[in-house]
């Protein structure tokens, strides 16, 4: 068999998602919360976002919300600790710089020792890189299952004097226990593109300050507008599908203007593009398995059921998939 032969297999493979969970902290902070330290409103915030509301960690660690989700997404999946061949955490909020999120994950589950453990950090475009990677990494694995975790508490890398990013931002995180399928397709774009002016970063420690992240919302505006509707169109070439066809599109929840924005354009029916941010905010990489989780709680992802996803993030990264349900 040649490399090419290999791939081409390798690549019809598609993922099932055996089940999902999701963890927040248990401190809900409203808009007029805010509005008394900050110098904002509910109205100013709700009428530019959507956002009413966020959850903040309050002594909660990272750790601790992606050890919530890993475990009721194991318990959802039936799967047992020596399942699990791959463990993935998309995050760029992680409680330590080393060892990875992924380390205490695969520690605190008592995960088996031959696990492949890392984070992966591709900011809100995260959570599709590691679905993406756990794929391939899962093709090579001889246990069946890969444990693919977003992961954030955003709340402690907020400037709260600058608010024009610290009303956007929510903790929370959210795993889903995934495993290759032979009739589940999964199709698949990512990309980045260098951001010279940084329109959207977090400074860390080569910056020489406390980190904090730093957005021009209206240049992300731009960049998220665009790039959707791209990554919208090359997934459904690939998978020769028409946007009807898509029970839900799952776009990062980053803000109901520019999902309002690409709905409208794309000609979507209502509610065909999922939103779930009012009382989330903006979770990173924890927004579309957040997503997941809610649509699966409602009851929406039967068997068949068709999700197209898209994230995209600081970098700037974009990744989409289209799976089956
Ligand atoms: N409350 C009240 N007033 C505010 C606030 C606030 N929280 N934030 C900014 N303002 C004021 C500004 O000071 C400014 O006042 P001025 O005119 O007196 O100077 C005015 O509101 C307008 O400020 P802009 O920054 O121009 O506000 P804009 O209308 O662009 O809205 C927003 C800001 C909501 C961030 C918008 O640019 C946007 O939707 N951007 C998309 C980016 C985004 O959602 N990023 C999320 C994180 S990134 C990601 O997930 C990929």
């Amino acid at each position: 068999m040649s490399i090419a032969d290999i791939k081409a297999a390798g690549g019809a493979l598609g993922i099932a998602v055996r089940g999902l969970g999701s963890a927040l902290p248990r401190q809900l902070v409203t808009n007029d919360d805010l509005a008394r330290t900050v110098d904002t409103s509910d109205e100013w915030i709700k009428s530019r976002t959507g956002i009413a509301a966020r959850h903040f960690a309050a002594g909660e660690l990272n750790i601790d919300l992606a050890e919530q989700a890993a475990l009721a997404a194991m318990a959802k999946s039936g799967a047992n600790p020596e399942d699990i061949g791959v463990v993935l955490v998309a995050s760029f909020t992680p409680d330590r710089l080393s060892p990875s999120l992924a380390c205490g994950l695969a520690a605190r589950l008592n995960l088996p020792e031959d696990a492949i453990v890392f984070d992966i950090n591709a900011a809100c475009a995260g959570w599709l890189y590691a679905l993406y990677t756990a794929r391939q990494l899962l093709l090579a694995n001889p246990r069946p299952c890969a444990l693919v975790v977003g992961s954030e508490v955003i709340s402690r890398v907020l400037d709260f004097t600058d608010r024009s990013t610290c009303v956007l931002f929510g903790d929370g995180a959210a795993a889903a226990v995934v495993e290759l399928s032979c009739d589940k397709p999964f199709y698949y774009v990512a990309g980045s593109r260098p951001d010279a002016d940084e329109a959207l970063y977090c400074c860390g420690v080569g910056d020489g300050m406390r980190p904090a992240v730093r957005m021009r919302g209206q240049d992300v505006f731009r960049f998220a507008v665009e790039i959707i509707p791209r990554c919208i169109d090359q997934l459904l070439t690939k998978a020769n599908l028409r946007l009807d066809e898509i029970d839900y599109v799952v776009c990062h929840q980053a803000n109901l203007r520019i999902i309002n924005n690409v709905a409208k354009r794309l000609g979507a029916r209502d509610g065909q593009f999922f939103v779930n941010l009012q009382n989330l905010g903006n979770t990173s990489s924890a927004s579309i398995p957040l997503a997941l989780c809610d649509l699966s709680e409602q009851g929406k992802l039967q068997p068949g059921t068709r999700v197209l996803c898209v994230g995209f993030g600081a970098g700037f990264t974009w990744a989409g998939c289209i799976m089956e349900f």
